[in-house]
């Protein structure tokens, strides 16, 4: 065959492989890794998170699904997870751990409608140094006489009580079925539980304040592992965080920086002749 017809061929099919390899629009995409490596997200104590986590400044294709915090006065952040909002009162990203309150009990332990803490298909589970708690509520007073981790809540009735323990405790409880509300809340391993803080709602206010751990997974955790070792940031398309992407110095890619393997590619085929 003619030489020069070779050559044009294996001209074009050159093209085509850095055309199909290149990023679009690369002015635009640029942006995104530079953007996403300066806008970290920080509120209060929080400072300088990244993926998997966006909001206030950082945008969304930073991150991924379900890990938007909020920043409420430049002070807290706030994280809804399921139907539940927490605070989150420190991350480490060596760990990929979180320290979280939930916002609506922490607060106000006689919230009308109290619900049990639920991390299920969620992004977060609960680490092996959290332990549940269970608060019972409208139980009829001759339950909490016996035990000092009772209070009352006054929504609930006059002469009605609400008692907290772990289930060893409650098991040597009697008159429980009185308690018509159960709920089971998270609370570190350890904490100081009532007898020695003396109970009262209190005590339980302290040992929710104290918060409890969790890991984290984002849904692309391995693909992340490919984008960052070809050093990319992680991050999600443009409006849909459920879509992982790669953010390059180069452009967006689906998952890694693949800018080094075309050229290495086409250089291997010209060598090859
Ligand atoms: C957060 O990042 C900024 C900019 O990279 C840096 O100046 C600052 O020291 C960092 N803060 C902390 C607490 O690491
Ligand atoms: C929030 O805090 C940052 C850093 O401390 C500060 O630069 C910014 O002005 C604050 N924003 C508001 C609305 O207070
Ligand atoms: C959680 O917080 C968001 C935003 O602040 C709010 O819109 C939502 O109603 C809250 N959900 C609950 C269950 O409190
Ligand atoms: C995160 O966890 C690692 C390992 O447990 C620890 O060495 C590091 O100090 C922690 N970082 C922060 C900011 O707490
Ligand atoms: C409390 O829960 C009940 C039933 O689950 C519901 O009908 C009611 O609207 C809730 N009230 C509030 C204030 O959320
Ligand atoms: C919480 O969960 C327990 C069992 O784990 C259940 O008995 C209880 O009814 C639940 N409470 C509420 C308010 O859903
Ligand atoms: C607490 O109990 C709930 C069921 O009510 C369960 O889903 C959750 O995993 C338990 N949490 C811990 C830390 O054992
Ligand atoms: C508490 O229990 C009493 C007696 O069983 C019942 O009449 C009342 O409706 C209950 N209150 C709530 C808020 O569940
Ligand atoms: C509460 O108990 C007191 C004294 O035991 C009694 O006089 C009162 O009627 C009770 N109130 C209610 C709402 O049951
Ligand atoms: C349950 O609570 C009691 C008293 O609050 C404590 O002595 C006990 O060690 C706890 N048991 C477990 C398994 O945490
Ligand atoms: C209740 O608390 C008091 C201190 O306020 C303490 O002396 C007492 O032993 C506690 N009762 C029980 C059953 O732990
Ligand atoms: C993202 O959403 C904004 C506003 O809804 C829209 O203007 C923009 O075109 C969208 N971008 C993409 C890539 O879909």
């Amino acid at each position: 065959m003619d030489k020069h017809i070779i050559l044009l061929l294996r001209s074009f099919v050159a093209i085509s492989i850095l055309l199909t390899t290149m990023p679009c629009s690369c002015s635009q995409e640029d942006s995104r890794f530079s953007v996403c490596s300066q806008s970290l997200y920080s509120c209060g104590s929080l400072t300088n998170i990244s993926y998997p986590f966006w909001g206030q400044n950082r945008p969304s294709f930073c991150g991924s699904r379900g890990f938007e915090l909020q920043c409420l006065h430049n002070r807290t952040t706030s994280i809804q997870v399921g139907s539940q909002n927490f605070t989150a009162l420190g991350i480490n990203e060596t760990d990929l751990t979180m320290r979280m309150v939930r916002s609506d009990i922490a607060y106000d332990v006689c919230a009308y409608n109290i619900s049990n803490t639920s991390l299920s298909g969620s992004h977060f589970s609960f680490l092996p140094t959290v332990q549940n708690l269970t608060i019972l509520y409208n139980c009829s007073s001759e339950v909490s006489t016996v035990v000092n981790n009772s209070f009352t809540c006054g929504n609930i009735g006059a002469n009605r009580s609400a008692i907290y323990g772990n289930e060893t405790l409650l098991r040597q409880l009697t008159n429980l079925e009185s308690c018509g509300v159960r709920v089971q809340v998270p609370v570190l391993k350890g904490i100081q539980l009532v007898e020695a803080e003396g109970g009262g709602v209190d005590a339980l206010n302290k040992a929710l304040d104290e918060g409890f751990d969790v890991e984290y997974s984002a849904d692309s955790s391995d693909l992340c592992t490919g984008c960052r070792d070809s050093g990319g940031l992680c991050g999600s398309a443009m409006n849909d965080t459920s879509h992982f992407s790669c953010h390059c110095r180069d452009g967006t890619h689906a998952s890694s920086c693949s800018a080094k393997k075309s050229m290495s590619f086409l250089f291997l085929y010209f060598l090859l002749e």
